[in-house]
Formats: C-alpha cells, sequence, structure tokens
C-alpha cells in the first residue's frame, strides 16, 4: 500500500506515528484511515514493538476530526457506511488493540480527532490542545464512538453537555473532567509519551494485553451499533445540508 498521509517510525520498542495531512488540520479522510490500519496491522505482528504512540504533524492540530469535505454529499447510506467503515478499521481496532496506542494531543482534537484520541488508551494533552466534539454544529452527532467513549470517560453529565453543545474545551478542563491523563507543556509533549511508553514497555506484553482486555470487557457494542444507525441517519437531511455547507463557506449554521 502506498502510504501518504501518515509516517511512522520505530526507534527501541516504540512506534511512533505521526498523522501527516498539516494542510487540512490532519483531518481523517478513508484513505488515511487505511492507511492507520494498515500499520496497526504491521505492529501487531511485530513483537518488536511494544508501545505505539500517535500524533498530529504541525503545532495547531492532532486531529481536526472525520474530513468534512470528502462526506459533505453522503447520503444516509454514505454516512453509515463511513461510520461503519470507521469504526472496524480503526477505531475499534486501537480501542481493542493488543498493544497501548498513546495519544500525544498536539492540538485541536476535534469530532472524530478527540474520538481518536478517546480509542486510544492513554492520552497527554499539550497546554495549547484544544478538544471537543463539533458534530452538531455539521448537523450530525459523533460518530466514531464518541457517544460512548467520552460517556465512558467522563460520565453522562459531562459527555451530554459537551456532545449537545459543540463547544471546546481547553487541555486544564480536560484534565479536570479526566478526559486526557496529563497535561504538558509543548516542548514536553513527547517527552512525557515516551516516559509512559517507556514504563509500559518494561512490563509484561502478555500481561498489558491481557489488561487491556479485561477492561475492555465491560464494554458492550450496542451503543456503538446504535452509534452507526443514528449517525447515518442524519446524512441527507436538511439540517445536514445547512451544516456541512455552513462549514465550507466558512459562516455560522442556521438550523
Ligand atoms: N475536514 C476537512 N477539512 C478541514 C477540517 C475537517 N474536519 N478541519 C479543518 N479543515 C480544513 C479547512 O477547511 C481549511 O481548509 P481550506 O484552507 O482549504 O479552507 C484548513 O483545514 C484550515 O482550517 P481553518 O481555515 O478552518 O483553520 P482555523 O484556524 O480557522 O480553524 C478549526 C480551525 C476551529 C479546527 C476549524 O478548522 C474547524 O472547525 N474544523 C472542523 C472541526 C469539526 O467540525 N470537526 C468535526 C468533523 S465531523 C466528524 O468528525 C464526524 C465524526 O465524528 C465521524
Amino acid at each position: 500500500m502506498q502510504i501518504e498521509n501518515i509516517q511512522f517510525e520505530q526507534e527501541g520498542t516504540i512506534m511512533y506515528i505521526t498523522i501527516n495531512r498539516e494542510k487540512y488540520l490532519n483531518a481523517l479522510n478513508k484513505k488515511t484511515i487505511l492507511e492507520l490500519n494498515h500499520v496497526l496491522s504491521l505492529c501487531e505482528s511485530d513483537d518488536s514493538i511494544r508501545v505505539l504512540i500517535i500524533t498530529g504533524s504541525g503545532d495547531k492540530a492532532f486531529v481536526a476530526g472525520a474530513d468534512i469535505k470528502e462526506f459533505a454529499s453522503f447520503n444516509r447510506r454514505e454516512g453509515t457506511e463511513l461510520s461503519r467503515f470507521g469504526h472496524e478499521l480503526l477505531f475499534d481496532k486501537i480501542a481493542t488493540y493488543t498493544k497501548p496506542v498513546i495519544a500525544a494531543i498536539n492540538g485541536y482534537a476535534l469530532g472524530g480527532g478527540l474520538e481518536l484520541a478517546l480509542a486510544a488508551q492513554i492520552r497527554i494533552a499539550s497546554n495549547n490542545a484544544k478538544m471537543g466534539q463539533p458534530e452538531v454544529t455539521l448537523g450530525v452527532i459523533p460518530g466514531y464512538g464518541g457517544t460512548q467513549r467520552l460517556t465512558q470517560l467522563v460520565g453522562k453529565g459531562k459527555a451530554m453537555e459537551l456532545i449537545l453543545t459543540g463547544e471546546m474545551i481547553s487541555a486544564n478542563e480536560a484534565l479536570k473532567i479526566g478526559m486526557v491523563n496529563y497535561v504538558v507543556s509543548q516542548e514536553d509533549l513527547m517527552l512525557k509519551a515516551i516516559e509512559i511508553a517507556n514504563k509500559i514497555a518494561a512490563n509484561s506484553p502478555r500481561a498489558v494485553r491481557k489488561s487491556i482486555q479485561a477492561i475492555n470487557a465491560t464494554y458492550g457494542n450496542i451503543g456503538l451499533l446504535k452509534e452507526i444507525e443514528l449517525f447515518g441517519s442524519c446524512f441527507g437531511t436538511e439540517e445536514f445540508q445547512e451544516g456541512v455547507t455552513a462549514f465550507l463557506e466558512k459562516r455560522k449554521p442556521n438550523f
């Protein structure tokens, strides 16, 4: 597979993956999801890799969400497929991965970008990071696991507020509500991620793998399947048209 949108490099027992679409704030289009899936599969079968660190290129964004331009004209069936595709190839894969994935959040983590971080086992944010689920401003709902994983992490009350208002919060607010494990300066972001990765890498890989499995055992997939269906049902509606058109025209939506 020709890899264009991500960079990956192994150093010692750590695999560093950088999403590299800086011009579009590292928005996740289908090709990027396929590439990430490919690299995750390669890493899974390589025993020399113990921990993965995912970050975004540049100093502005981790990932600004799913690629809105790519799905702007999708109908209900295509919207449902987009969500199912993301869940299966990337988000569920990371959440149930056999090696820990650390999200190093170096800027905006919005929509699918926050959902990518939420799927990871550990999240570290730099102090310039901003996080949120702005999907309702586009006429859709979080479609890559956010309705479930954000709720699991921060509780129903805060998840409701974040998803229904669509507002962004600062890294420090995210720390307060337990959305991220640590907040550090931009310079220290990778150092902190490496420090944690090295601690994990020194432990029994089998025990680490089984711990992830055991922690995940509580969380079923009924909510995730419902999310896919409801995400798809937003597509092709007038409100969806208004939401995505407003984004493309760089104006506020009028619902
Ligand atoms: N998809 C596609 N392109 C995106 C994008 C996205 N999610 N986010 C940013 N971009 C593009 C912009 O369109 C712009 O491209 P052009 O130069 O061609 O116009 C470029 O990246 C730079 O972005 P801005 O000019 O908007 O930068 P800014 O500093 O003014 O604003 C921002 C930054 C607040 C993050 C703003 O870009 C923004 O609101 N982005 C969208 C965030 C969002 O709504 N994410 C959710 C997506 S839907 C989703 O993720 C669904 C799901 O759960 C599956």
